[in-house]
C-alpha cells in the first residue's frame, strides 16, 4: 500500500548556519518522537544546503529531495542542475511543478514532463504539484485546471514508471496564504486525481500512488486533512521551517 509522505519545502529560506540549525533540530526531535513505520519525513532544503542535510540524513530518520531540477541532461545551461548530478549526491526526492515556478518561472506542463523524465531516467522519486489558482476556483474550473496538468505532466509515463511520481495538490489560493482547503475541498481534488490515475493506468496502481495536501498545512490542520481517504501526506512550506511544528504535523497520521 501507498506510504504516509510529509515532505518540507524550504523554498528560498535560510542562510547556511540557520540550515544547519534547523536540520540539527529535526534530527533531534525526530530522536524524541519516533515516526511510525509507514510515514517517511523528506526535507527538501535549497541546492547548497543539499550535501549537508544528506550527511545528517544517513544518521536520521528523514530522505532528502531537492525542489527543482533541469528539464535538461547536461551541458551548455548556465545555473541549471542536472537529475544527473541530484542522482551522484543520493537525492531521493525533487519537487516538480511547483506553482510558484510554473508562475514566476514560466513552468509549463512540457517542462513538467521533461523534468519528471529526467528525474525517473536518474532514479529520483518527483513529488509533482498541481493545483488550480483562485479564479479557475471561482469558477469552478479546479477539475479540469488538475485533470489537464496530470494528464500532461505525467500520462506519457508507463505504469512502472507511475509507480515511482509522488503527485502533491496545492490549490494555489492556499500556498502561505493561511488560508487552508477544508479537508472536503481537498479530499475532492484527491480523489478525482486518483480516479484519473486508475482510468488510465488501473486501480492497483492508482491505490500504490501518494497524492499529499500542500497549502497552508500546519499542526492544527494536519490531523483532520490526513484522516481523509484520498490524503496521503502533505507538502509544507512555511511551517516546514519550525522543527516542531514540521514533526508535529509528521506525527498527525
Ligand atoms: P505553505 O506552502 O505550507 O507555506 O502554504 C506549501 C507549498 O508551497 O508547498
Amino acid at each position: 500500500m501507498r506510504k504516509h509522505i510529509v515532505a518540507g519545502n524550504w523554498k528560498m529560506n535560510c542562510n547556511f548556519n540557520e540550515a544547519d540549525e534547523l536540520v540539527n533540530d529535526i534530527m533531534s526531535r525526530l530522536e524524541e518522537d519516533q515516526l511510525p513505520r509507514e510515514t517517511l519525513m523528506v526535507v527538501c532544503p535549497p541546492f547548497p544546503y543539499l550535501e549537508m542535510t544528506t550527511d545528517y540524513a544517513n544518521d536520521s530518520y528523514f530522505m532528502v529531495g531537492a525542489q527543482n531540477v533541469s528539464d535538461r541532461e547536461k551541458g551548455a545551461y548556465t545555473g541549471e542542475v542536472s537529475a544527473e548530478m541530484l542522482e551522484s549526491m543520493e537525492i531521493d526526492y525533487c519537487i516538480v511543478g511547483h506553482s510558484e515556478r510554473r508562475a514566476y518561472y514560466g513552468e509549463t506542463d512540457q517542462t513538467v514532463a521533461a523534468k519528471v523524465d529526467q528525474l525517473l531516467k536518474h532514479g529520483l522519486k518527483p513529488i509533482v504539484c498541481v493545483g488550480e489558482v483562485l479564479e479557475e476556483r471561482e469558477s469552478g474550473k479546479q477539475f479540469e485546471v488538475v485533470q489537464r496538468q496530470v494528464e500532461q505532466g505525467l500520462f506519457h509515463l508507463t505504469a512502472e514508471q507511475m509507480r515511482e511520481v509522488v503527485i502533491a495538490y496545492e490549490p494555489v489560493w492556499a500556498i502561505g496564504t493561511g488560508k487552508t482547503a477544508t479537508p472536503e475541498q481537498a479530499q475532492e481534488i484527491h480523489a478525482h486525481i486518483r480516479s484519473l490515475l486508475a482510468a488510465k493506468y488501473g486501480q492497483n496502481v492508482a491505490d500504490d500512488i501518494s497524492i499529499l495536501y500542500g497549502g497552508s498545512c500546519k499542526p492544527s490542520n494536519a490531523k483532520e486533512l490526513f484522516a481523509c481517504p484520498d490524503i496521503d501526506g502533505g507538502l509544507i512550506g512555511g511551517a516546514s521551517l519550525k522543527a516542531d511544528d514540521f514533526v508535529a504535523i509528521a506525527m498527525s497520521f
